[in-house]
């Protein structure tokens, strides 16, 4: 074994520490010395944390400043050994998470609750990620409509645009997940067809605060007033964008109302691991008042080993993600958030800039923190193959095929990140004209799905793929 880098014409993108670093297909039988463990996993880490340094890479890593991210591992080390869940031995756990709620629920206006029904007040819990986040809520709104309603075949309408998250939640929970799509021009779900799908079994209605693909608020004034009409549930995900999107308010962006101002939310996501700078592994989920909480609550009273009762999907917790998610929010502070908001905005104001500035290319929707863009005069895909090659990490969209760029902290880092993207996107394009005709790489990933057929083959590849990550 060697720890020298080798070539990267040798490497396999996918297991590149192959044969550089021992690999374990078993515990070792004499445990290896700490420095030598150190120091492999910081090589790692180093030789990764390069690629997104460079404020190159859409998303993923949102804050990601050393000295903040130093800051939130040292919180995490006072309670890493802790089970959140151990409220008995460690009362500091639930003094921070029902401050994490609280502190969302303010930052999201849940006092706008109190004033349209007294009895409503905003409550929540803290989850493993955005994912858990609405799996739970939309766990609510199928029991909810079980034990309210009487339905025992529960539909929840869904914007093509909503995460996948959704649909996971479908398969897991038992829900038919109805989907109205999306389309030009602003690219954001027709409320009328959202409206048209509602039926008898359904239990809620979703839209996104930004959504994934393009970062836009659907028109959730209009679907807040359909679930009121209905008598139904309306989960806001705002997994992305709650932990910005009211700090782009208050920096004076025009911004589509989108959290507990909406007298028919009934329930919204919003991830610390994301804008709100903590750790990755929390999320926060809020409901409008406890009855619908109390959906989400599980309870085994009678099991041999004692009575069993967890507030979300997981059983035990870290209590390490739970100190560093509330020093986060703590430490940034409104001011902090607020200036982080400005970076970020400046940034992608720019390549909103760059991006109107090519004539090939067609931004989508009315873009906040997210700048989406398409083109009908060339393959976008190549756009992107090119843009791979000078080391840039944009986000594919497809149906139609897109591109995505996500603004976090990392580009704030940078002087100027928007003007060599500027640049290499009009070569981009020239470099797509010049390839009119062939296939792109990108479309390798991409030109299969949307059909029956090509879904059932592309779940198998990725699947496939999933099993060779998995090999030892
Ligand atoms: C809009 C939106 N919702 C939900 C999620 C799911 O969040 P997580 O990956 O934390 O499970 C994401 C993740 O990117 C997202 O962008």
């Amino acid at each position: 074994m060697s720890d020298q880098k080798p070539e990267e014409k040798d490497i396999d993108p996918n297991k590149p520490y192959k044969g550089r670093f021992e690999s374990y297909h078993s515990i070792p039988e004499k445990g290896r010395d700490k420095k030598s463990l150190i120091n492999e996993l910081s090589t790692m880490a180093n030789e990764e944390n390069e690629k997104w340094k460079t404020g190159q890479v859409s998303g993923t890593f949102y804050h990601a400043g050393d000295e903040h991210r130093k800051f939130l591992n040292e919180a995490f080390s006072f309670f890493s050994h802790v089970n959140t869940l151990q409220f008995d031995l460690c009362p500091s756990m639930f003094k921070m998470e029902s401050e994490i709620i609280s502190m969302t629920a303010k930052m999201l206006n849940c006092d706008a609750v109190k004033e349209q029904n007294p009895e409503d007040e905003v409550c929540g819990t803290v989850t493993s990620g955005g994912s858990e986040s609405i799996m739970m809520a939309m766990k609510v709104y199928r029991d909810w409509g079980r034990a309210e309603k009487n339905i025992s075949a529960p539909e929840i309408i869904m914007p093509d645009t909503a995460h996948p998250a959704f649909d996971k939640s479908g398969n897991y929970f038992g829900i038919k997940m109805v989907h109205i799509p999306v389309s030009e021009p602003d690219f954001r779900v027709d409320p009328k067809a959202v409206e048209a799908a509602i039926n008898k079994n359904t239990v809620a209605i979703v839209g996104s605060a930004g959504n994934y693909p393009y970062g836009l608020i659907d028109p959730l004034e209009q679907l807040s007033d359909i679930a009121l009409k209905h008598s139904i549930g309306f989960h806001v995900d705002g997994c992305l964008g709650g932990f910005i999107l009211p700090w782009i308010e208050k920096l004076g962006y025009s911004i589509p109302t989108f959290d507990f101002r909406l007298s028919g939310l009934t329930s919204m996501s919003a991830d610390t691991h994301k804008y709100g700078f903590g750790l990755k592994g929390t999320s926060v989920v809020l409901y409008r008042n406890n009855t619908l909480r109390r959906y989400q609550y599980f309870n085994v009273p009678d099991w041999a080993g004692g009575m069993y009762a967890s507030p979300t999907g997981a059983g035990s917790r870290s209590g390490g993600l739970t100190a560093a998610t509330w020093s986060s929010l703590v430490y940034m502070g409104e001011e902090g958030y607020l200036k982080g908001a400005k970076g970020i905005m400046d940034v992608a104001d720019k390549i909103k800039e760059a991006v109107q500035g090519i004539p090939e290319l067609i931004l989508i929707g009315e873009p906040t923190f997210v700048v989406s863009f398409r083109s009908e005069e060339v393959d976008i895909y190549h756009v992107n193959d090119f843009m791979k090659t000078k080391g840039w990490r944009f986000n594919c969209l497809q149906l139609p095929p897109a591109m995505h760029f996500c603004v976090t902290m990392p580009q704030t880092a940078v002087p100027d990140i928007a003007e060599p993207m500027a640049s290499d996107l009009k070569e981009g394009v020239e470099y797509a004209k010049s390839k009119a005709g062939t296939v792109a790489q990108t479309t390798a990933l991409y030109g299969l799905a949307g059909t029956l057929e090509g879904n059932e083959q592309v779940t198998e590849l990725v699947f496939g793929y999933f099993d060779y990550l998995y090999a030892v």
